[in-house]
Formats: C-alpha cells, structure tokens, sequence
C-alpha cells in the first residue's frame, strides 16, 4: 500500500501545468518509461523455423479437443482482437459465435477470455486472470509446475496449452469444487496427473489408425515440415507461442502506439485530455502502470460475481482461488489495456457492458446497482465481503465531470 500512496501524489510534478498538452504527455512518457509494445515492442523473436505457422494450425484445430468441437481460435477469434465478445466464454458443446454461441447450451467457462496480443512481451509477467502461470526466479510457476523441466521455452507456452488440459476441469468445478482440505490437495495433484496423460495422449495422437480429423492435422503439420513422430505438449506449446508472437509482429499499430513513435496527430485533443487524467487525477496508472497497462499485480474493483455460468453456484475467488490465502480473496490480475476497447464485455466474468461501466464502477459502485439491482438474494447479502476488499486507492481517484471522464473513455479506445 505505501508503494500505492507514494504514487498518488507525486503523478505529475506541479511545473507540469504551463506545458502545452503534448509536452506534458513527454513528460508522462519518460516518467513512466513508456514504450510502443505490442506491434514494435519487446515482443520474444518468433521462432526462425516456421513454427509460428505449426502454431496457427494447432491454435485453429478442433482436433485437438476431446468432442473435436472447439479450437482455440473459437474463443480467440480474429475479428474481435483474438478474444470472443461473450461474457465469459463458451467451451465445449457449444457453437457459432457471439449471442449464438452464448445460448447453444456450450458449457459455460467462467471467465470472460482475453485478447493474445502483446502476450509474448517480454514485459508480460503472468498469465490468467488469477495469474496461475508465470516465472519466478527462473522457474515457470503454473498448475502443472516447472515448465523448463518438461520442455516448454517459456510461460507463454505453458498458458498456452492450460486451456487443453482445464476443459474438464471447467466441468468439474461447477458441482465438485469446494475449499476442503482433502479437495485442494486432490486438486493439486490434479492438474500435474492430468499433464501426465495429456500429455501421454498428445504423444500417441498420431499412432494409426487416425480419426479423419486427425489425420487432416496430421496432413497439415507434414506439409509445414513437422515431424508429427516428436509431437508432445510443449512442442504444441512452444508453437502455439510462437504463432501468438507472430499476430503480434503483425499487428496495425493503434492510435497511441503511433502517437509514441512521434506521432502528434494520431491522438485526437480530448484522447490527449484523457491520458493526463490517466496518469493524473484518475489514478489509473497506480494498477494499470507501464507500456502494457498492467502492474501484474492483483486488486480488487469490487466486481460482483457474474450472472453467467459457474457464478451462479458458487464464488469466483480470483487468486484466493490459487493460494487459497484468505487475503487474496477476490483479487485479480490488473488487466493489461492495450486493444481494450475491442474486447467488451469487461471484468474477470465479463459483468460490466461498456467501457464506461467498468470505468465508473471503479470510481463509484453504486451506480451499477441502482441500474442493474442484484442477480439474486444471495448476492445481496455476500457482496458485503467482495467490496471490503476493494483497494483503498480507488478512494483517491478525483474525477468529477463528464467531460473528464468522457475524455478518459477517449483514451482508452487510442490503446
Ligand atoms: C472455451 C473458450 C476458450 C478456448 C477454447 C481457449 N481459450 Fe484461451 N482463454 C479463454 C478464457 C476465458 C481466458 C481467461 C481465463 C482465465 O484467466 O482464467 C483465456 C486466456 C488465455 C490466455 C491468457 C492470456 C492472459 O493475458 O493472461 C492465453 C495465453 C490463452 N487463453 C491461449 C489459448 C490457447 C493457445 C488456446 C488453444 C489451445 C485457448 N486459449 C483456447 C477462453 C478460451
Ligand atoms: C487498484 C488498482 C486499479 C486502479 C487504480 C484502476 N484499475 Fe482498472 N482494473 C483493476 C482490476 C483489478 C481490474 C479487473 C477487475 C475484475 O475483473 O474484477 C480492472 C479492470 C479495468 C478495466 C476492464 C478491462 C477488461 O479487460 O476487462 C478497465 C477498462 C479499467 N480497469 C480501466 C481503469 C481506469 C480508466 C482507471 C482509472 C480511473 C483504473 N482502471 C484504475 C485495477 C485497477
């Protein structure tokens, strides 16, 4: 929290005030270090071979989900900045895309998905809304733990292949998760059995005889040279990253990005407005810090549980959920902004419509309530527990007219 409060006051040095908009902007810029990421930026070379194509034809294969019927590419979609537009995600037995897609009776993943650019920066520390994947002191840190030691080339390309092993546990959870002991060890255990046989049956995916579909994937990674005898989990992941860093290199660059390589002309005056009140008044940049819009850090806005799938039943508990500490209830992983505004809905469950609803729940909750009431009578009584946790540093963002908040909004959609 000090690291918070040393922040709050010190944004923007009060010589600041008889600079013209840019200047002050330059300013910001160099205070914070901010960099063009995601079409320039830090962006892990792709690989030299042509494993980023390897990886596009896994990312849009179905054959690699148990009922052949989803692909990554279903819920990271090219049309809407790699991620869905739903709420939250729609995995297997679903089908289409979008309204269709919510109601084709799929089950219903609890998070809403994000978009993959930028995802292969070397800035970016952790994956998942929880922040379940990640490096620490040299050692990838993910439910089926070290990655280096089973071959993965780096956190990416362990995020990368989780959603293969998490579809089931995605159904799992909606009857059998509980905060018991015995559960949590099994659920521990879990995830590193199951990297075993998953990673057991992506070996042997290959063997004949193959099931059309597979053979037609087969037939796709031997055109691109692949020698589908050496397929196992972390060659799909390490090509999977390797097509996620490539939809990075190329990528339109967006108004901001273009206002840092000099620019001046690529933000409009009122996104310019909306970058001071940013990176000033508005406090933003105390969670949202550095060139990708994140700390990696986890808070909470106070965001309800959603009213959409496993919310329903039971709580989202975000890294509570991960360390099963009683402090991290709650709390989840500053969302990255770059692209936001191509990703409604927002929040972890995708609850918040537009980014003026998201923006405003941070500054006040009480308007999204007396709008939407509440889902049902139990959250009218546990919501108490989710705003308590709210950070205290959403308390000093002073925004106080439309015109402020709307240019704001502005900047958000120049990311
Ligand atoms: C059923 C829909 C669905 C499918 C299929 C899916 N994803 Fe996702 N993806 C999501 C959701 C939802 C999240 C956020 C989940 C969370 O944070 O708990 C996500 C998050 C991610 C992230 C983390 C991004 C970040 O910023 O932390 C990566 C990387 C990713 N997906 C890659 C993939 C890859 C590669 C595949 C195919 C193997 C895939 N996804 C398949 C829905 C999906
Ligand atoms: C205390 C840290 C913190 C501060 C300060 C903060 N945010 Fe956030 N922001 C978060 C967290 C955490 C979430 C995700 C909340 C959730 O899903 O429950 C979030 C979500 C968002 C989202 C939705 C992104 C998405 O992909 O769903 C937007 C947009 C956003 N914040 C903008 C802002 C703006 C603008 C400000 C300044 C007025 C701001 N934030 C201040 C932590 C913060």
């Amino acid at each position: 929290m000090k690291r918070h409060l040393s922040l709050l006051f010190c944004i923007l040095p009060t010589s600041a005030w008889g600079l013209s908009l840019d200047d002050r902007i330059d300013l910001i810029v160099d205070t914070y270090n901010l960099e063009p990421e995601i079409c320039t930026g830090n962006i892990d070379s792709v690989a030299s071979d042509n494993r980023d194509t390897i990886g596009r034809i896994f990312f849009e294969s179905t054959a690699l989900s148990g009922n052949n019927d989803v692909a990554c590419q279903t819920c990271h979609l090219d049309n809407r900045a790699l991620s869905d537009g739903l709420p939250v995600a729609v995995g297997v037995g679903g089908s289409g895309e979008g309204a269709e897609r919510m109601h084709s009776g799929g089950v219903l993943v609890k998070r809403n998905a994000f978009s993959l650019f930028g995802r292969s920066s070397t800035n970016y520390q952790n994956f998942f809304w929880d922040g379940r994947v990640g490096e620490n002191e040299g050692k990838i840190f993910s439910p089926i733990g070290n990655g280096y030691n089973y071959g993965f080339s780096s956190p990416l390309s362990v995020a990368a292949v989780i959603p293969l092993l998490a579809r089931d546990e995605f159904l799992g959870e909606l009857d059998h998760f509980d905060q018991n002991e015995m559960l949590r060890s099994v659920n521990g255990e879990y995830y590193q059995e199951r990297y075993r046989a998953a990673n057991n049956y992506f070996e042997n995916l290959f063997d004949e005889p193959m099931s059309p579909s597979i053979s037609q994937l087969a037939n796709s990674l031997r055109d691109e040279g692949a020698n589908i005898a050496n397929i196992d989990l972390p060659y799909i992941g390490n090509s999977l990253a390797s097509f996620i860093s490539s939809s990075s290199e190329n990528c339109e660059p967006s108004g901001w990005e273009r206002y840092l390589q000099g620019e001046r002309r690529a933000l409009t005056n009122s996104q310019k407005q909306g970058a001071l009140v940013f990176y000033g008044q508005g406090r933003c940049a105390a969670c949202h810090s550095g060139s990708l819009f994140s700390d990696f850090d986890f808070h909470s806005i106070g965001t309800p549980q959603g009213s959409f799938g496993v919310h329903m039943h039971q709580q989202d508990m975000g890294l509570g959920g991960v360390t099963f500490q009683n402090e991290d209830r709650y709390l989840f992983r500053t969302p990255p902004l770059l692209r936001v505004s191509e990703t409604a809905p927002y929040g972890h469950n995708g609850t918040f419509e537009s980014l003026e609803d998201v923006v405003l729940y941070h500054i006040n909750p009480i308007p999204f309530f007396v709008d939407n009431g509440w889902e049902n009578t139990r959250d009218k009584f546990t919501h108490g527990g989710i705003l308590s946790k709210r950070d205290d540093i959403l308390g000093y963002i002073s925004i106080d007219s439309d015109s402020e908040f709307n240019n704001l909004i502005d900047f958000l959609k120049s990311l």
